[in-house]
């Protein structure tokens, strides 16, 4: 069925260029398209604007959307981890690499028995939808079977993702890793087979190269996820990078031939436009001239940097001021929430400091700029910027409804005040609301919140 909507739309057209609609009339055509967006339209235009377009206004639905509810487009999540989601809230305040060998492998080990993955990844990414996120990059876990689950339910329910099977051969347990170079490789081409049978023409799920780091992966595998790479331009990779003082070093112990991560996963064909390296801590002055002429995009995690061992501080500010790609992650599991709301206020927090860090060099996110990151920023680091991540015509319909008063439930959100501009309202939203304000869910036009 065709949409319509009147009333308030807010969206990104670009990192400074925050747009608010009033009086906006958005068509959403049969093919889930933004057919129309028109703002300061008079209600008794809405029906010779409807015809224009093709449609027959008193068999056509309008959603009037009153004061206090707004669209916006969806939230993108560039980085998660969807076995560590029953993981989520455990164990803080410890290093990465003891984090993952004392927490996190024995999680994600369970996905081995497809009928967990069933059960944990339907959780998973209904929690997702519900929470806005209409677009994510997933690792899975280590299994070809859990992940080709994960794509499967990603597809059923509805939910824009790039799906990862977690290519990983050593330092891991042998309980919980790849056999062998040739087994990891042979499931990453699994995989991609099945999410071309699912959805041929990645419409909705996409298959993403994923080795997790390379302290997981031996050279040999690296090699071959690099020749996949190049034989799939369309497919996107995604790592973790410069994440931890302790992996850097231990990075450089086991490729001591590279002076850095951007020269490693060069090196291994792993590094271009359609990289995407959560964290990005701590790079230095040639690693960021290479990724911003490369094109990679960076996944900011704020919640997992500053909650892992260290408070650790992405210079964000000095990113966007290179224009390196950048959009927020949750890292769900290593961050404890999965709310990219709760994302952008810690990139908010993490700013502050970067901020103070640098005298002032590099000033602190504004609210446009944190919303920005959480979905145009987000679309261009997953690669899907021509299809999503604002209400341009001809994008798909990716869109969140809020609802910010009238919820008909007790909800926390700071109170909307008759004196309120549509401004005030909307940052109450992103900084005091949560999924209870966001009453629907739309993924290519179709409504995808239970
Ligand atoms: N580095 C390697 N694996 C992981 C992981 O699962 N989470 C995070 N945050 N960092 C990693
Ligand atoms: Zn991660």
């Amino acid at each position: 069925l065709p949409l319509a909507f009147y009333g308030t739309v807010i969206h990104c057209r670009s990192l400074d260029d925050l747009e608010i609609l009033e009086n906006c009339i958005m068509i959403v055509g049969t093919d889930g398209r933004i057919q129309a967006l028109q703002a300061g339209v008079k209600s008794d235009r809405i029906n010779s604007i409807l015809s224009e377009n093709g449609h027959v206004p008193d068999v056509f639905p309008v959603k009037y959307l009153k004061r206090g509810e707004f669209l916006c487009p969806g939230f993108v999540d560039t980085h998660n981890h969807a076995p560590q989601w029953a993981q989520r809230g455990v164990g803080r305040g410890i290093s990465l690499l003891d984090w993952l060998n004392k927490v996190t492998f024995a999680h994600e080990a369970k996905f081995q028995d497809p009928e967990y993955a069933k059960r944990m990844y339907a959780s998973c990414v209904t929690g997702f939808l519900q929470q806005g996120i209409t677009t994510a990059s997933y690792y899975g876990s280590h299994h070809g079977q859990a992940t080709r689950i994960l794509a499967d339910v990603c597809f059923e329910k509805g939910q824009r993702a790039l799906i990862g099977k977690c290519n990983m051969n050593r330092n891991a347990p042998d309980w919980y890793r790849d056999p062998s170079v040739s087994d990891s490789l042979h499931e990453t081409r699994e995989l991609i087979h099945h999410v071309q049978q699912l959805d041929p023409e990645y419409r909705l799920v996409k298959p993403i190269l994923t080795p997790r780091f390379a302290i997981s992966c031996e050279p040999e595998l690296l090699d071959g996820l690099g020749a996949i790479a190049h034989e799939h331009p369309d497919l996107p990779i995604q790592t973790h990078f410069n994440e931890a003082k302790q992996e850097i070093e231990f990075t450089r112990q086991l490729f001591p031939e590279f002076d850095t991560e951007a020269d490693l996963y060069q090196r291994y064909g792993l590094l271009n436009n359609r990289s995407i390296l959560a964290h990005c801590i701590f790079l230095q002055e040639g690693e960021m001239r290479r990724i911003q002429e490369l094109g990679c995009g960076v996944a900011h995690c704020p919640i997992a940097n500053t909650t892992m061992q260290d408070f650790m501080v992405a210079p964000v500010r000095e990113y966007l001021r290179r224009g390196i790609k950048v959009g927020l992650g949750t890292d769900s599991g290593g961050g404890y929430s999965s709310s990219i709301l709760d994302a952008m206020k810690q990139a908010f927090i993490v700013s502050n400091a970067q901020q103070m860090l640098t005298q002032g060099r590099d000033s602190a996110l504004s609210l446009h700029e944190g919303f920005f990151l959480a979905t145009l920023g987000g679309a261009q680091v997953c690669g899907l910027d021509d299809r999503v991540g604002n209400f341009a015509v001809g994008k798909e319909f990716d869109a969140l409804e809020i609802h910010t008063t009238d919820l008909g439930q007790p909800g926390v959100m700071s109170p909307i005040e008759d004196e309120d501009t549509t401004h005030v309202i909307f940052e109450k939203f992103l900084m005091t609301g949560d999924d209870r304000n966001i009453v629907k869910v739309y993924v290519g036009g179709r409504s995808v919140k239970i």
